[in-house]
C-alpha cells in the first residue's frame, strides 16, 4: 500500500519504518527541516533500540523516504497517518493545533478520496474535528480512522511489529477492512484487531494509560506504607502479582512516573471529563501521589544527611524517564536533580543515552560523567533514578572504593539490599524492608 506518515517523532518514525518493513511504500513527513535533513543523511534523531538498521534497510530498498513535502505525500498516498505531538495546553487539555494543521494541509493537497488515520493521542471527539477541518476545505471524500498507538519507548519496534491488539475506530466497514489488511502482517499470531467507534477508540488509549499509571501510583503509596510499617514491598508485589486477576505488570514502585504520555494523558482525560461535567477522582489522586513520589528520593537523602546538603557530592544514575530511551520529557530524574541542587548538593549525572537531552535542560548546573563509575568518584551518595540494565550489576566493591560515603538510594529497587549491606553500604529503597 502507499502510505504517508506525518510527524517523524517517537511514534511517527517507528510507525513509518515498521510499515515499510512489511513492504509498504511509506513517505515519512515532518515540518522540522533539520530532522528530515538528518534522516536523509542517515542520522536518527532519537534513540530507540533496533530502529537505525531498520530505517537503513528500508531506505536502501526505497520503500521508506523522508521529506518535508506534505503535498507530495498526500498526492502519492491512499492512507495518511497523523502522528504529530499533542502536548498539554496550559489548562491540561491536549493541544490539537498540530493535528488540525496537518488536517488542513491534507485537505489542501487531496486530489481524490483518502483515508486519514489519527495515530496521535487525542481527546474524544477529535475525529469529528479532523473530519470537519478537512471537509470544510475540499470536495473530495475523506474517511477518518482513530487508531491510537500503544507502543512503549524502549521497546517500540517490538511493540509495533507485534502489538497486543490494534484498535481501529471507524464507522465504515469498508475502511475497517482496509485497515485490517494493512495490519494483518503485524497480527499473524491472531492478536485482535478491534473495530469500534471513533469515540471509543480515542478513549481506549487514555483509559489504558490512566489505568497503568493508577497501578503505579497505588503501588507507590503501598511502598511508602511499607516503609512506615516495616513490610517489604518486594514480597507484597510478588504476593499480589501472582494472582491472575491482578497480574505482575506495572506493580513496581519507584520514584514516580514521567514521560511524554502518562502525565499529559491523565490531565487530558480529566479535562475532557470536566468539560462533560464528570469528575475523575481516582485520577486526581494518581497525579497527586505521583507528584509527591517524584520528591521521595530527595526526602530520603535529607532524612539521612540532614536538611542542608551543602558540600555533598551526589552521583545520579539515569536521567531518561525510563530505560532504553533518550526521552527526558517529564522525567522524575529532573525533579530529583533540581531538588538536590536546591538543597546545596553538587551533582554528577550519568545516563547511557540521555546526556545530550539532559544538557539542554540542566546546562552547567551539574557535572556530566563519562561512566557509571566516573559519576561516583568522591561521591557521598549514589541515587539511582532510572533502571537501565547496565546499572543492575555494577562492581560494588569498586564503587565502595571510589565513593567518599557508601550510601545508596535505590529509586527503582533494582539492588539487593542484603548483599549491599553485607559489603558495607547503607541502602535505602522504596518500600524495601529486609
Ligand atoms: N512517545 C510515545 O511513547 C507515544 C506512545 C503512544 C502514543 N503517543 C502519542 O503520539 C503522538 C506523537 O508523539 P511523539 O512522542 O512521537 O511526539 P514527538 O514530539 O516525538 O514527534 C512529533 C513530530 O511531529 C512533527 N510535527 C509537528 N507538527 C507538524 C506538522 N504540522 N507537519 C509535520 N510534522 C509536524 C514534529 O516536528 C515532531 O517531529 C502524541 O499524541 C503522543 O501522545 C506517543
Amino acid at each position: 500500500m502507499h502510505i504517508a506518515v506525518v510527524g517523524s517523532g517517537y511514534v511517527g518514525l517507528v510507525a513509518a519504518t515498521c510499515l515499510s518493513e512489511m513492504g509498504n511504500d511509506v513517505i515519512c513527513v515532518d515540518n522540522d527541516k533539520k530532522k528530515i535533513e538528518d534522516l536523509n543523511n542517515g542520522i536518527i534523531p532519537i534513540y530507540e533500540p533496533g530502529l537505525k538498521p531498520m530505517i537503513e534497510r528500508n531506505t536502501v530498498e526505497e520503500r521508506l523516504v523522508f521529506t518535508t513535502d506534505i503535498a507530495r505525500a498526500v498526492r502519492e498516498s491512499a492512507i495518511i497517518f497523523i502522528a504529530v505531538g499533542t502536548p498539554p495546553d496550559e489548562d491540561g487539555s491536549a493541544d490539537l493545533k498540530h493535528v488540525l494543521s496537518v488536517a488542513s494541509d491534507i485537505a489542501t493537497h487531496m486530489d481524490g478520496s483518502r483515508i486519514v488515520v489519527n495515530k496521535s493521542t487525542v481527546p474524544v471527539g477529535t475525529a469529528d474535528l479532523v473530519r470537519k477541518q478537512i471537509q470544510d476545505r475540499t470536495k473530495h471524500p475523506v474517511h477518518i480512522v482513530s487508531n491510537p498507538e500503544f507502543l512503549k519507548e524502549g521497546t517500540a519496534i517490538d511493540d509495533f511489529m507485534k502489538p497486543d491488539r490494534v484498535v481501529i475506530g471507524t464507522d465504515s466497514e469498508e475502511v475497517a477492512d482496509t485497515m485490517k489488511e494493512l495490519y494483518s502482517p503485524f497480527v499473524r499470531t491472531n492478536n485482535p484487531v478491534l473495530v469500534m467507534s471513533n469515540r471509543s477508540a480515542e478513549m481506549t488509549k487514555y483509559v489504558a494509560n490512566s489505568l497503568l499509571a493508577t497501578r503505579i501510583s497505588f503501588m507507590n503509596e503501598i511502598a511508602n506504607m511499607c516503609d512506615a510499617v516495616g513490610a517489604d514491598v518486594h514480597d507484597i508485589r510478588i504476593g499480589i502479582g501472582s494472582d491472575r486477576r491482578i497480574g505482575p505488570s506495572f506493580l513496581f514502585p519507584g520514584a514516580g512516573f514521567g514521560g511524554s504520555c502518562f502525565p499529559k494523558d491523565i490531565r487530558a482525560l480529566q479535562k475532557t471529563a470536566l468539560e462533560n461535567d464528570v469528575e475523575l477522582r481516582v485520577l486526581k489522586a494518581v497525579t497527586d501521589v505521583n507528584e509527591d513520589q517524584k520528591k521521595i528520593l530527595v526526602r530520603k537523602v535529607m532524612e539521612h544527611f540532614g536538611q542542608d546538603l551543602d558540600g555533598l557530592n551526589i552521583g545520579v544514575w539515569g536521567i531518561s524517564f525510563k530505560p532504553n530511551t533518550d526521552d527526558i520529557r517529564e522525567a522524575p530524574a529532573l525533579t530529583v536533580i533540581k531538588g538536590l541542587l536546591s538543597k546545596g548538593a553538587s551533582i554528577s549525572v550519568y545516563d547511557p543515552q540521555a546526556m545530550e537531552n539532559a544538557r539542554r535542560i540542566l546546562g552547567d548546573g551539574v557535572r556530566y560523567a563519562t561512566s557509571v563509575y566516573d559519576a561516583l568518584t568522591g561521591a557521598d551518595a549514589l541515587v539511582l533514578v532510572t533502571e537501565w540494565t547496565e546499572f543492575r550489576e555494577p562492581d560494588f566493591p569498586r564503587i565502595s572504593g571510589i565513593m567518599r560515603n557508601p550510601v545508596v538510594f535505590d529509586g527503582r529497587n533494582v539492588f539487593n539490599p542484603v548483599k549491599l549491606r553485607k559489603i558495607g553500604f547503607t541502602y535505602y529503597g522504596i518500600g524495601r524492608n529486609v
